[in-house]
């Protein structure tokens, strides 16, 4: 068969296969087939060696010929599809704006964070810093700087999880802090701050420990303050966690950094002082530790303890948070369970 009759029908058969695709990747497959390396087209000058020179010229313009052509209509079929087939994928992807959207669900800060929040705007109101200190601590800053030396009986109340033999430790409690930021301060002016954070502790996790918590520490120093001071503050606390006839007092009690040292207790909110089960019938809750600091804590904060003076309190967040919005399972803030925050979002709306 001669050379024109060959591409004569070949062209008949790719006309036919062009008609009979059905997408852009079919158009492709023929393309291989007649103009890839081992295709049809580049067949035709498969035995060239043995043509004479004037075979040779008429093969080469033939096949040459023959390829231009059949690329450009492949080219056009190619490009056809793929226009079809883009328009096919738009409809089908089409979005209808009108479908209803889903719902957004409305975080709200966790109550510990609320409360941490809503006592360091208050206290920071009251000129005082916001600082913060390592969870992993020193035993010299969380015990030994501040009158807890090794073997003293007041640590085992805060047995902890040590890290590094007996010298690294989860703290037990935030007032560390306070030795860090009196060390801290060089010019040994006058201090005031609060410092929120975790704290840990051994403790069989019940309904009212947990081996974490939360601590909210304050510690000021300057000249000349007094019990009475530690008292005015306490009280401008209590009236704003809990309301403005809120009663407060202090109990005699002992902590190795302060010297006197006190309970911090507010009256009752659920019986007005009256004695119910939450206060457990004495109309007074307890919410935290305090008193002037010890003057060996002056002295290893580097303060003169005949020159300053200075109190310090402690408040248990999650013990605060119970009471404020009525949690009787400390357990509950640790478990992301939503229904235990959104109430409480709800009610401040209200
Ligand atoms: N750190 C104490 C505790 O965890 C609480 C405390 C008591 C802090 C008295 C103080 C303080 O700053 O003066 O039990």
């Amino acid at each position: 068969m001669k050379v024109i009759e060959k591409v004569n029908q070949m062209r008949e058969e790719l006309e036919k296969e062009l008609a009979s695709a059905t997408s852009s990747k079919e158009v492709s497959e023929i393309r291989v087939k007649y103009l890839g390396k081992k295709g049809l087209v580049t067949e035709l000058t498969a035995n060239m060696k043995e043509l004479s020179p004037e075979e040779k010229r008429e093969v080469g313009s033939l096949s040459n010929q023959a390829k231009e052509e059949f690329s450009k209509k492949m080219e056009e079929e190619e490009k056809r599809w793929k226009e079809k087939e883009l328009y096919q994928k738009l409809t089908s992807e089409k979005i209808d704006v009108t479908l209803p959207a889903f719902e957004m669900v409305q975080g709200s800060p966790h109550i510990l964070e609320k409360l941490t929040e809503e006592l360091e705007e208050l206290l920071m109101s009251m000129g005082y810093d916001v600082v913060e200190g390592p969870e992993v601590e020193k035993d010299l800053y969380n015990f030994e700087l501040l009158n807890l030396p090794k073997g003293h009986p007041a640590r085992d109340a805060q047995d902890t999880f040590y890290t590094k033999g007996e010298e690294l430790l989860l703290r037990s409690q935030t007032s560390p802090v306070q030795i860090r930021t009196m060390l801290q301060n060089e010019e040994k002016t006058p201090i005031r701050m609060i410092c929120p954070g975790k704290t840990y502790r051994r403790d069989d996790d019940d309904a009212t420990h947990s081996h974490q918590f939360t601590q909210m520490e304050g510690l000021l120093i300057d000249k000349n303050i007094s019990l009475a001071d530690l008292k005015g503050t306490f009280d401008i606390i209590a009236k704003k966690l809990f309301g403005s006839a809120r009663q407060t007092r202090f109990r005699p009690s002992f902590y190795p950094f302060t010297e006197p040292s006190v309970e911090l207790d507010i009256s009752c909110f659920n019986c007005d002082g009256k004695g119910c089960p939450i206060c457990k019938g004495t109309g007074w809750i307890t919410v935290g530790g305090a008193g002037m600091v010890h003057y060996k804590v002056l002295e290893n904060g580097g303060y003169d303890p005949k020159e300053w003076t200075g109190f310090a309190f402690g408040f248990g967040m999650e013990r605060l948070a119970m009471l404020k919005y009525n949690v009787t399972d400390v357990r509950t803030f640790y478990t992301n369970d939503l229904r235990v925050v959104k109430p409480f979002d709800r009610k401040e709306v209200e």
